[in-house]
């Protein structure tokens, strides 16, 4: 349950200061995907987001940023028994995208989902390892809602409480399983 993932990551998740430069202090989640037990826990309470009271599966795609949510939320796809949509920088995606771009400390980002990756009117879940300032996960949601589909939940395994991140992404509904 969430109390174990919580504990898995109090655990397994390492802090690493002074990377990728001086000041910064790093969560290093490697550690906890190298741990079977760890890491099957902490994908099951994200999968959780996708799920109703009762259990039942409540979406019908899971998104994943570039790069860690990718290693997250494909397994979360499988738990769930639905399918994972790539949300990618810009200019890898071959086919036709929709693209998003947002500020970034110093300068600007850019995020595509190919336009038939979600389907009007599916719902979706994002997953992703951090929510910071919450531009990933708001530039997300306006590519879900671009191919007219809706995003229906956060899921990340760590919030940066000193951030105003929940504030930039709104009244979406965000499972944190460590905020830091
Ligand atoms: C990190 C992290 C999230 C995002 C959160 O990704 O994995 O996707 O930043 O920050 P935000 O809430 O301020 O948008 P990063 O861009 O470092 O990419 P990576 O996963 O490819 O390292």
């Amino acid at each position: 349950g969430l109390a174990a993932a919580r504990a898995s990551l109090e655990r397994l998740v390492l802090d690493v200061h002074d990377f990728p430069e001086p000041g910064i202090v790093f969560k290093d989640i490697t550690p906890l995907l190298a741990d079977h037990d760890a890491f099957r826990t902490v994908i099951e309470a994200l999968a959780s987001a996708g799920r109703d009271a009762d259990g039942n599966v409540v979406v019908d795609k899971v998104a994943g940023m570039e790069a860690r949510g990718f290693i997250l939320a494909a397994p979360v796809a499988l738990a769930l028994g639905i399918g994972f949509v790539p949300v990618r920088k810009v200019g890898k995606l071959p086919r036709e995208t929709h693209a998003v771009s947002f500020a970034l400390e110093y300068g600007e980002a850019t995020l595509e989902l190919h336009r038939d990756a979600v389907a009007p009117g599916d719902r979706v879940l994002m997953v992703d390892d951090v929510l910071a300032t919450g531009g990933t996960v708001r530039a997300t949601r306006e590519l879900i809602e671009a191919c007219g589909a809706t995003a229906h939940a956060v899921a990340v395994l760590m919030e940066l409480g000193f951030l105003p991140g929940r504030e930039t992404i709104g009244d979406l509904s965000v499972t944190t399983l460590m905020t830091v």
